[in-house]
């Protein structure tokens, strides 16, 4: 896998300059991996890590988020001149479209029932790439840590946890390249747009912050049958992944490996901050027995 090397020099880096322009560009192309998910050679599963996989109560969202963000991301290529940044936006929805097909093939081969979505058409670029963008800086931040844990606890055969440690780390790219292209976008704006752009982001922040919290608040209630209960299913998956995990160990795990994750990365590409700040603030919060 070729990365760019960390912490290659440490400065600090100009928000917007021409450098960051080409180090957000550079890094993404250069960190790209190769697989072709139609080729990927499936383990056999012994029965009960079978029934494990097909009960996990989350593919059908799955499969739709990775649709509306495959096409959201694809769409969003549209909104650059910049032919670096647009290439490392177009690959981005490369990347996503190859999540879908990722997981249509490991849901035809294991016979796991999902429906195919009908095909996203976003409103607005620039809207949606921000709402896709800001939520998956929550969901990859969980998704480490839900990963680690499937991994440890053996939930996940060790074949399966190689077929998707690609996908796991392509996610943290994703949020390291979109976190420093909001910063990028705001800094190419006239200083008078920049306050109504922060706004904006904000709101969308919000949006998704709520939709969690909601989500967090439904969790232990009986839901009614068939009603949203794989909507963020990143934040409810423990239950079903480790059996008996606290919510301060869960938060610790994903602190853990979002740092190793990012750690492979230029040290002067800014980190996403806001969520792991939350969860931090959160872990020290509560009692380990939580
Ligand atoms: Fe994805
Ligand atoms: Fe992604």
């Amino acid at each position: 896998m070729s990365v760019v090397p960390a912490s290659i020099d440490s400065e600090s880096l100009a928000v917007g300059s021409a450098e960051h322009r080409r180090l957000l560009g550079s890094f993404f192309l250069e960190s790209h991996v190769e697989y072709v998910p139609e080729r990927m050679q499936w383990p056999a599963l012994a029965d009960e890590e079978l029934t494990r996989l097909r009960n996990l109560p989350f593919w059908q969202e799955a499969v739709s988020t990775e649709n509306v963000t495959s096409n959201t991301v694809a769409a969003a290529a549209a909104l650059e001149r910049d032919p670096l940044v647009r290439r490392a936006i177009e690959l981005q929805g490369f990347e996503e479209m190859r999540h879908a097909r990722l997981l249509v093939e490991l849901t035809s081969h294991y016979r796991i029932p999902v429906a195919p979505p009908p095909r996203f058409a976003p409103r607005s670029l620039e809207n949606d790439f921000l709402f896709a963008g800001f939520g998956e800086c929550f969901d990859s931040f969980f998704a480490f840590g839900l990963f680690a844990l499937a991994r440890d606890s053996g939930f996940f055969p060790p074949a399966l946890v190689k077929v998707f440690e690609p996908v796991m780390q392509e996610e943290a790219r994703h949020i390291l390249f979109f976190v420093n292209w909001v910063k990028y976008r705001r800094a190419q704006l006239p200083r008078w747009r920049r306050p109504a752009f922060r706004l904006r982001c904000a709101w969308i922040i919000l949006r998704q912050v709520a939709s969690r919290v909601k989500t967090a608040r439904g969790m232990g209630r009986p839901q009614p049958s068939g009603a949203g209960t794989s909507e963020n299913f990143t934040l409810t998956a423990h239950q079903d992944l480790g059996a008996g995990i606290t919510l301060h160990r869960l938060l610790g795990l994903c602190l853990a490996e979002n740092e190793r994750r990012m750690a492979e990365y230029d040290s002067r590409l800014k980190r996403p901050r806001l969520v792991p700040a939350i969860a931090r603030l959160v872990f020290r919060a509560i009692p380990a027995s939580v």
